[in-house]
């Protein structure tokens, strides 16, 4: 597999890409803290304080490096609204993401999870995999506009019901 690129174009989207988070981004890790539906459906924990923000963005630094998984800032006209990334299981590479609300509701997550998927896809893997805890419609919308099928039922760290996807490349014929 080629290294994890720097950086993503977004087909259609001339104003937007998105670039590898960087230590300096601990503030958008904590502001994404504190979106009350971030910490709720997803392993951000909630309401992060400078220091651990800091630590937060360092240990996604060091797991790029690491080629373990990484994460993107998603930006548009340079201003850091959400983030998206994967990483890598036994099964594949699994995704995840987190929209400031500032960003919702203009297909924006949408287009980078087609965006990285492309790219994993293009790198070989056959399946992508995602999961969504059991009430997260929003999350199974971009999942189902991206492609994704429900796989199987699942139960998260913390006892709540969750849904694996899958979204596997056609092979021909
Ligand atoms: C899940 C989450 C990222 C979805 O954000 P989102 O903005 O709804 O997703 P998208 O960027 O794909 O935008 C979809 C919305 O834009 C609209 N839209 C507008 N133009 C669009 C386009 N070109 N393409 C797709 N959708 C478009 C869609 O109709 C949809 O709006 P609707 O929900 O009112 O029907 C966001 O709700 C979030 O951050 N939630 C908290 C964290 C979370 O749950 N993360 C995922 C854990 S599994």
């Amino acid at each position: 597999m080629d290294p994890f690129p720097l950086r993503f174009d977004i087909p259609g989207r001339p104003d937007a890409a998105l670039r590898r988070l960087e230590p300096a981004d601990w503030a958008l890790e904590q502001i994404l803290t504190r979106v009350p539906d971030i910490p709720r459906w997803t392993l951000y924990p909630r309401d992060l304080d400078e220091a651990t923000a800091r630590l937060r963005a360092a240990r996604n630094v060091a797991a790029a490096e690491a080629g373990r998984g990484v994460r993107y800032v998603i930006e548009e006209r340079g201003v850091p609204l959400g983030t998206i990334g994967f990483g890598r299981s036994d099964a594949g590479f699994e995704l995840f993401y987190a929209m400031r609300p500032e960003g919702r509701g203009r297909g924006l997550v949408t287009d980078s999870v087609k965006t990285l998927a492309a790219w994993l896809e293009a790198q070989g893997e056959r399946v992508i995999w995602l999961s969504t805890l059991n009430g997260n419609a929003a999350s199974e919308a971009v999942a189902m506009r991206c492609g994704f099928r429900r796989e199987r039922k699942g139960t998260h760290i913390d006892g709540r019901r969750l849904t694996v996807w899958r979204r596997t490349v056609a092979t021909p014929g």
